[in-house]
Order: structure tokens, then C-alpha cells, then sequence
């Protein structure tokens, strides 16, 4: 595998998606979320009525799934037995249970599985929790973007995904820092800081001054 990876983790809302999605189109590179491929399997656990409390179930599951990937303008999109997820796996239903799907070891091996065989489509931008850890801890360059709680509770408030129609900042706080704490004390891959990784604070940049900043530093 010679094409070059670009890891960029963090917390919850930390700006990951935007600034590494402009930045994959800056450089003319793929982009990938790891996160929306956890969040399509609780999505599809969720949709079959199984409790995602339920680990044999869980693995079970997984069984059932079949994924395919394309690279679409520079976007590495997926199908989940042939149903295209977008906006259903954002919902708060997914928040909730998704660090808790995502902490099962399973699920956690068939996701890295997919996720490394991204980096054969060509040079990539991967953005998620464990990236620069362990997806792909030989990365080119790895960035850990962070930004205050209040910053990033209102970034995602402002976005344009279903929980924030009926939730206040108050509340999106709550869910974000309930999943930060639940990805940040799992046995496996935890989120954390890579120790070759630059961390960026973006709680007073715009998308536009960090994927400059990055692309500065690359
Ligand atoms: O967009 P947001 O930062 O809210 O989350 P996401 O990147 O869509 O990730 C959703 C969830 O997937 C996280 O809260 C983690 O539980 C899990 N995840 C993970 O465990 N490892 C990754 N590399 C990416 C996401």
C-alpha cells in the first residue's frame, strides 16, 4: 500500500467532516468518515429491533450485513445491503446508541477491515476516533482536532441534521459529552491522542484557517 494517508481524529463536533472533506478536495485526495460506517451498523441493529445492549446480538448481526464501497467524486460512499444511508444515521436515536455498538470488539474489527481497504483506491483523508492510533498508525500526517464543549455543542446545534430541530444547545452538550465519555473510556481504540499527532484547537477558526493550517503544515 504506497498511497498516502492523511488521519484526522478528535471529539465529537470537533469540525473533523468539513475540514476533512476540504481538505481531500484541496489536495485531490478521497475522503472517508469512519464514523457514519458505525453508525450505518447501529442503524441497521436499531432497524432490525435488536438491543444494542445485546453483544452476542450484536455480533450476530453483522452476519446479515453486506457493504459495498465506491469512490464517487472523491467521497468514499457506501451501501448497507444495497440501501444508501444518509440522513437516518444522524439521527438521535444513532447518537445514542452508536459508542455503544462501536465498543464491541466485532464490530469494531469488520469496520477497520473496510476502512483499511479504502487506502487502496488511491491517496486518502480518513477521519474518525482511532484513525491515526490504529486504522492506519503509519499515516502520512496525523491531526487531532479538538474545540471547546460549548463551541462544538453549538457548531452541531447549527447543523442540519435531525436532532437539532428539536433539541437546545443544552441538550446537544449533553449527547456529545455522554459519547465523547463513552469513546474516550472504551477498552478498545479509545480516543485519544496519537502521540506523532498535531493537535489543533479550533474553537476560534473557521473550516476555512484549519484546512489552510493543515494544509501549511503538510
Ligand atoms: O460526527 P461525530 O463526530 O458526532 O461522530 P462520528 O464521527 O459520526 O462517529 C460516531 C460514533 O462512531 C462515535 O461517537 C464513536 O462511537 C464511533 N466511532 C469510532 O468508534 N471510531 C471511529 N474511527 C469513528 C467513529
Amino acid at each position: 500500500m504506497n498511497n498516502i494517508i492523511i488521519a484526522v481524529d478528535g471529539p465529537s463536533a470537533s469540525g473533523k467532516s468539513t475540514v476533512s472533506k476540504g481538505l481531500a478536495r484541496k489536495l485531490g485526495y478521497n475522503y472517508a468518515d469512519s464514523g457514519a460506517l458505525y453508525r450505518a451498523i447501529t442503524w441497521y441493529i436499531l432497524d432490525c429491533r435488536i438491543d444494542p445492549n445485546n453483544n452476542a446480538a450484536v455480533i450476530k448481526s453483522l452476519d446479515d450485513i453486506k457493504m459495498q464501497f465506491n469512490v464517487l467524486n472523491g467521497v468514499v460512499n457506501f451501501l448497507l445491503n444495497n440501501r444508501s444511508l444518509t440522513s437516518e444515521i444522524r439521527a438521535e436515536s444513532i447518537n445514542k446508541y452508536v459508542s455503544i455498538v462501536s465498543a464491541v470488539p466485532e464490530v469494531r474489527e469488520l469496520v477497520v477491515k473496510w476502512l483499511r481497504s479504502m487506502a487502496d483506491c488511491g491517496n486518502l483523508v480518513m477521519e474518525g476516533r482511532d484513525i491515526g492510533t490504529v486504522v492506519f498508525p503509519n499515516a502520512y500526517k496525523k491531526f487531532y482536532l479538538d474545540a471547546s464543549s460549548e463551541e462544538r455543542a453549538k457548531r452541531r446545534h447549527n447543523e442540519n441534521v435531525p436532532q437539532s430541530e428539536s433539541m437546545s444547545v443544552k441538550e446537544v452538550k449533553e449527547s456529545l459529552s455522554n459519547r465523547d465519555k463513552l469513546d474516550s473510556s472504551r477498552k478498545i481504540a479509545p480516543l485519544r491522542i496519537a502521540s506523532d499527532a498535531k493537535v489543533i484547537d479550533t474553537t476560534s477558526m473557521d473550516i476555512d484557517q484549519v484546512v489552510d493550517k493543515i494544509a501549511s503544515l503538510l
